[in-house]
């Protein structure tokens, strides 16, 4: 095997067509040649969420597009490819085939090894693509549909320490601003209200906090928030903008709360094993959330640990992290043929139990 690997990405298990080429050279910067990502949020927009169907076959017409327009941006042949990654789960199952059926015909066509890679482990292995992020680290994956705590070991070896038992923060924060009247994708709209708002003018619920360990519920904070707005409309007969913006900052105040002392019991863990450079990393949409951050970057300088989040055009959904996440798989001498399944649920953490009810968004990560 060559020092230097160029590998094609392929990403399709939730609402984003993505293809991207990244370039990895051992003890240098990985070096991302092309990144392409088509969402489908319009497509889905009447229907407030993601739909299975309408999202496979907007898929299945939009990845060979995409992988042409990276492989054209990169300017690479696939003489020049070394690999062709795919998402091969966890996520809708419609999705996740369009890419795999696509990346097999590639490899069939030209010959280039087939890796198949967990849509999850290309989350966690972004601080490696972003900032060489030496293992082992803390990571906190927190999105639309996901949210947990995992330490990195290795490429692939994950320790999960928690995570949600029901709703993402995410799928909590896009609920929130619906009962407020705000724009979809909610986390920024909430956000932005937050910022003018009281967040103690309602003391929202902190689940799980009673409770040892980092497991984390967000389900029934969407109660409290729609209980809450609907006490102010019966009283008044609709929302200020003081009463949406008190609201937003009340909720936002409650999810930062839990996501840090959560945080804070996943480090302790993390730290009795006495890494040589102690590091949490999070990623996911919620990690670009200002007070999430500001709150989680306290955590870490109040325990001495090193604190980064990627860009958030690489904690969103993209194929730079799958094609990096085949390199590192690739680099271990692992890679798929023909039989690769396309996989609705692949935990990254095998010998952990499941986690009651979690992802019933299933999709997103
Ligand atoms: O990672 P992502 O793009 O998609 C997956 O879920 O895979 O995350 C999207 C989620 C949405 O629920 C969105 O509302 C949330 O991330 N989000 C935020 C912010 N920006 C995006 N949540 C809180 N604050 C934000 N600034
Ligand atoms: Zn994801």
């Amino acid at each position: 095997m060559t020092d230097t690997l160029t590998v094609l990405g392929l990403e399709s298990s939730c609402d984003d067509t993505a293809a991207a080429v990244v370039r990895d050279q051992t003890g240098e910067m990985p070096e991302i040649l092309a990144s392409t990502v088509y969402g489908q949020t319009d497509l889905h927009a009447a229907f407030g969420g993601v739909v299975p169907e309408i999202a496979a076959r907007a898929h299945a017409e939009k990845i060979d597009f995409c992988v042409r327009q990276a492989m054209d941006q990169a300017n690479v042949s696939f003489d020049q490819i070394d690999a062709i990654a795919v998402t091969a789960g966890p996520g809708l199952i419609g999705g996740v085939l369009s890419g795999v059926m696509c990346a097999k015909g590639l490899s069939a066509a030209t010959g280039k090894p087939l890796v198949g890679v967990n849509h999850l482990a290309g989350h966690a292995l972004t601080p490696r693509l972003t900032d060489q992020t030496a293992f082992p680290y803390l990571m906190l994956l927190v999105s639309g549909g996901h949210c947990q705590f995992l330490i990195a070991h290795g490429p692939e070896q994950f320790t999960r320490l928690g995570g949600t038992i029901d709703d993402a923060p995410g799928e909590a924060f896009d609920k929130t601003a619906r009962l407020l009247g705000l724009p979809q994708p909610g986390g920024p709209s909430v956000e932005q209200a937050a910022k003018s708002g009281d967040p103690k003018r309602w003391r929202l619920p902190r689940p799980l906090l009673d409770r040892a360990g980092c497991d984390m519920s967000f389900s029934g904070l969407k109660t409290a928030i729609l209980r809450a707005r609907d006490e102010v409309v019966a009283a008044k007969g609709g929302l200020t903008e003081k009463d949406r913006c008190d609201l937003a900052a009340s909720f936002q105040a409650a999810v930062t709360d839990v996501l840090a002392e959560k945080t804070r019991r996943a480090l302790a863990l993390y730290l009795a094993e006495d890494p040589a450079t102690p590091t949490i990393a999070v990623a996911g949409g919620v990690a670009a959330n200002q007070t999430i951050r500001a709150r989680l970057e306290q955590v870490c300088a109040d325990h001495d640990t090193d604190f980064t989040a990627p860009p958030l055009a690489l904690c969103t959904d993209n194929a730079a992290m799958i094609a990096y996440a085949g390199i590192e798989r690739f680099r271990l001498g692992h890679t798929d043929d023909m039989t690769l399944a396309a996989r609705p649920r692949w935990p990254l953490d095998k010998t952990a139990p499941a986690l009651l009810g979690s992802g019933k968004k299933g999709a997103k990560a």
